[in-house]
């Protein structure tokens, strides 16, 4: 049987509309439209609506229906909870990428949290295709781990091959510097450790279809709002650009399959998450 798309519904109910505008003025898409000051805003081509839901949250009487955020979707601001400026400021200062991560399992309330969080980031034309997999098997993310240390130590054999390493220093200098680095990440690996992942208990893999344009960003707005909730839970997150360097040489398959990809999705921000071992006393000024 075909199947048609759900209708769209926007309706302002004219007893309880107070004729002030806001919604007409805010529609993005000009789906709302007040002809005259004090006017009832009329609903023009409706199917044109991106359901960013700002019709909804600014109209003060509760006067607009939008079958895309029926009345229990459409949520009061608790202006008690808002962070002030100050303290906004304060979490964002002393936000560290804090590798020190232990073996404690991440709460489960803080990966709904971190969820929850990334979900509200903004995305171009509120299109919202940002997929979030949540990794949390130790033997997936040991595999992330051992793909990506068997990349980049055969990667390094070539790069530091005697006759090959001048070369690199000259035209790779940024690859060139991180070679101790290497090195000691292959002692750690060596030893049982994941030092790519930062020991994480949890990797987050943010994604959006892969002919989207605006897949970098939206997903790593979402990943922000995410790392700054983590933060404020007390949770380590570091971003994971040594993981998604490996990755970009994997292919798109090999990616998908260690990352848990939908079908058809390309990777744009991987984040490590996990109890944090040690704890920053202080910020220093940027
Ligand atoms: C795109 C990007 C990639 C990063 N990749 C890694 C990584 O692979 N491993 C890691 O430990 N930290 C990684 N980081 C964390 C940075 O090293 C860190 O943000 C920077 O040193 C500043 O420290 P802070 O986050 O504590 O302020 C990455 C950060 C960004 C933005």
């Amino acid at each position: 049987m075909r199947k048609f798309a759900a209708m769209k519904t926007i309706r302002i109910i004219h007893e309880k509309c107070l004729r002030c505008g806001a919604c007409a003025r805010e529609c993005p898409q000009n789906v709302l439209i007040q002809s005259t000051e004090k006017s009832v805003p009329a609903v023009e081509q409706p199917d044109n609506c991106i359901d960013c839901g700002h019709c909804a949250a600014l109209c003060p009487s509760g006067a607009l229906e939008h079958s895309a955020f029926p009345q229990e979707n459409v949520c009061e601001v608790r202006e008690d909870l808002r962070p002030t400026p100050e303290s906004l400021l304060e979490l964002m200062r002393s936000r560290r990428s804090n590798r020190s991560i232990t073996s404690r399992p991440v709460p489960e309330n803080v990966i709904n949290d971190v969820l929850e969080a990334a979900r509200y980031a903004p995305t171009a034309e509120n299109s919202r295709r940002v997929h979030v997999s949540v990794i949390r098997e130790s033997s997936d993310i040991q595999g992330i781990e051992d793909a990506t240390m068997r990349f980049f130590l055969r990667l390094a054999r070539i790069l530091l091959h005697p006759i090959v390493k001048p070369f690199t220093k000259l035209f790779l200098t940024d690859l060139y510097k991180q070679a101790p680095a290497l090195e000691v990440f292959r002692k750690r690996w060596e030893a049982g450790e994941r030092p790519s992942v930062c020991n994480a208990n949890v990797v987050l893999a943010f994604s959006a279809p892969k002919g989207y344009d605006f897949g970098w960003q939206d997903c790593n707005l979402a990943y922000q709002n995410a790392s700054l909730m983590a933060e404020a839970h007390g949770i380590s997150q570091i971003y994971l650009g040594f993981v998604q360097t490996a990755c970009k040489l994997f292919g798109q398959r090999r990616t998908a399959e260690l990352l848990h990809l939908p079908q058809g999705h390309r990777l744009y921000a991987i984040m490590a998450l996990g109890v944090p071992a040690l704890k920053y006393h202080r910020y220093t000024r940027r």
